[in-house]
């Protein structure tokens, strides 16, 4: 299908299809999409900024500066962390001088790659974070602004938080967490939750499996010790690996997620190395016994390397009005290495998309989003 985007209104779209081989033009005309406006400031007209400039993890200083620019012209002190010398920056914005706040609202400005352009079509906006995550910052910037705007909060009530790097490591949260030096009650994180709140997400743990044989010509496999050999069965036991079950977040699952043995079909490969992720429901010592029984005994030309082991997250998630949901992604949640009395997940768009290259969101999703967290903050103050 070929695209003829039209200027209607700010944005819309107008579409060419062709059906049973004949081209004809209709004038199925989506109308534009609805904004929310506060002042003369658009919630369609940032979100389209942000996802127009390309963030992908570690390059995220053009739109660091970006929103920093934009929260100070709506009247906010704004400033720019940078992680070390990096070049690199998070965005901590707030009214007046209260850095200290009750809550803060926070979110990524990273994205995973690659970039993806601003487009619309019909009632849906495309784009790389478009959904994951610059939605949840133009509904969260946009929730706070309509907030002020009708008086419902003062300097102390509510921060924005943007932190880089959510995408690879975590390194912004971490960042803000240990140097920020500014202390909150309550944390609403957004990221694509549909809209609910999450009850929870899995944690991670991971390990590396390098096999260290011998090569041979694969005529004389009785010369070498294949890697393949030595790997493939001790992989087939994790995958026979029953893990218990979480009542809210289901079972832990693991996933083989890379594999590379050898060189060529005529040579018993030498060396190989495998990468297993599980994504944890449980207590992560379960998984951890689990896995270190099934690797007991391996061969000691397996070399094991224990490299992730991030347990389950679970998160406040009873607010009269909000359905709840429970996700099997990671999140910036476990970085945030600070006293927290409550912590939300909320957001606009779904995260099934997110990392896709049709990555999108609902203008509806993106409009309810803004009353979702102005809801939120609204609940989270007036039960303090
Ligand atoms: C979403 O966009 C469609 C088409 O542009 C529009 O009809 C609809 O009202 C919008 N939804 C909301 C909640 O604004
Ligand atoms: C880094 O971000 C800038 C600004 O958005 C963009 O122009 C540039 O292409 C990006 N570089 C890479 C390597 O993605």
């Amino acid at each position: 299908m070929k695209f003829f985007p039209l200027v209607l209104a700010s944005i819309g779209a107008v579409w060419a299809a062709a059906i049973d081989g004949v081209l004809f033009d209709t004038t199925l005309v989506s109308g534009s999409l609805q904004d929310f406006t506060v002042g003369s400031f658009s919630l369609l007209d940032l979100h389209k900024q942000l996802v127009s400039t390309s963030s992908v993890s570690y390059n995220e200083t053009a739109v660091a500066y970006l929103l920093a620019d934009y929260l100070r012209e709506a009247g906010l002190t704004v400033e720019l962390q940078e992680l070390d010398d990096s070049n690199r920056y998070n965005v901590y914005a707030y009214f007046g001088s209260a850095r200290d706040t009750d809550v803060v609202l926070t979110s990524h400005i990273d994205t995973v790659p690659p970039f993806i352009p601003y487009s619309v079509k019909g009632t849906q906006i495309f784009g790389r974070g478009s959904s994951d995550a610059k939605a949840s910052v133009a509904a969260q910037v946009f929730a706070l602004l309509s907030l002020k705007e009708q008086g419902l909060v003062h300097p102390g009530d509510v921060s924005l938080l943007y932190v880089v790097g959510e995408e690879v490591d975590g390194s912004g949260a971490l960042y803000a967490s240990e140097h920020l030096g500014a202390k909150w009650s309550t944390a609403i994180f957004g990221e694509p939750t549909e809209n609910k709140l999450g009850v929870g997400h899995k944690g991670v743990y991971g390990v590396k499996l390098t096999a260290h044989g011998r090569a041979s010509h694969s005529g004389y496999p009785q010369l070498g010790i294949s890697a393949s050999e030595l790997l493939l069965p001790v992989l087939n036991k994790l995958l026979q690996l029953k893990f218990p079950e979480d009542p809210l977040l289901g079972p832990s699952t693991l996933n083989i997620g890379k594999v590379d043995i050898g060189v060529a079909a005529n040579v018993v490969p030498k060396d190989g190395e495998a990468i297993v992720f599980v994504r944890v429901a449980t207590a992560l010592e379960e998984v951890d016994l689990l896995v270190r029984e099934a690797l007991d005994n391996i061969s000691p030309l397996i070399e094991v390397q224990y490299t992730h082991g991030i347990g389950p997250v679970y998160l406040d998630h009873k607010v009269p009005g909000f359905d709840t949901i429970a996700l099997a992604y990671g999140t910036d949640v476990p970085n945030f290495k600070v006293p927290l009395h409550k912590r939300y997940l909320y957001g606009p768009g779904s995260i099934l998309v997110a990392h896709g290259d049709n990555e999108n969101i609902e203008n509806e999703s993106l409009l309810e989003a803004v009353q979702g967290y102005q809801d939120l903050v609204k609940f989270v103050l007036s039960s303090q």
